[in-house]
């Protein structure tokens, strides 16, 4: 079977990244956590200044370079070389992130990259503007999405799997929020491409939806 592109877009919370992980496994191919390049420029504006401006974010966007290694399952990210893998998941880094991603000139750096990586074929790529912006001839093409209410309770089990305390309505609010800034932004908001299959897995197992894709993927 000759190496294809996947493009898988959604929202926060949507299973994009564990779906995506397992589709790269079963396949052989390498996954592209394009999210974990936004954070990691978030990251180092944290470092380095006080403010998130757009001039701050600009100027460190100038001279980063952002790597992504994939080994084994697993994807670590670097910051001119150090690594950030941890960090990138911290809650100031999600909260600042969004502002991040909404600067013209970081999406074209990253964009940029993420197409370079996905040259050689292989790849499943996840984001908000993979089909409808980086990638618009992927082979492959999906948008995964969840109700509110679903990926909220899976996001509460998490958190209560590692023992923190988790308030549902919060998570929901903050799901919330979080789709109306990918959405309504004006550069390359999160939208679903109109050549992309759109799965909702409000009511679908994950080994069902990478069933789904995988059987896509061989059609
Ligand atoms: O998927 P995530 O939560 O790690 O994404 C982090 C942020 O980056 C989030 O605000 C959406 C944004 N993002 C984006 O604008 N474009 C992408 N291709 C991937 C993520």
């Amino acid at each position: 079977m000759n190496k294809k592109v996947i493009a898988i877009d959604g929202p926060a919370g949507a299973g994009k990244s564990t779906v995506s992980k397992m589709v790269a496994a079963k396949l052989g191919y390498v996954y592209i956590d394009t999210g974990a390049m936004y954070r990691a420029v978030a990251c180092k504006v944290l470092r380095e200044h006080k403010n998130v401006t757009d001039e701050n974010i600009i100027s460190i966007a100038k001279d980063i370079e952002v790597d992504l290694t994939y080994e084994d399952g697993l994807t670590k990210v670097f910051v001119d070389g150090d690594e950030v893998t941890n960090e990138i998941r911290m809650p100031l880094v999600s909260h600042v992130v969004p502002k991040v991603a909404k600067v013209g000139f970081v999406r074209e750096k990253l964009t940029e990259l993420q197409r370079k990586m996905a040259s050689r074929g292989g790849v499943i790529m996840d984001g908000r503007d993979i089909a409808t912006h980086v990638l618009p001839n992927a082979d492959v093409k999906i948008y995964l999405t969840a109700s509110i209410e679903e990926r909220a309770r899976r996001r509460c089990d998490e958190l209560k799997a590692k023992g923190y305390e988790t308030d549902f309505d919060s998570i929901a609010k903050e799901i919330a929020f979080r789709d109306k800034q990918d959405m309504e932004r004006d550069l390359a908001p999160l939208i679903k491409a109109d050549d992309a299959t759109l799965i909702d897995s409000s009511d679908m197992t994950i080994d069902e939806v990478v069933e789904k894709i995988l059987k896509m993927c061989t059609d």
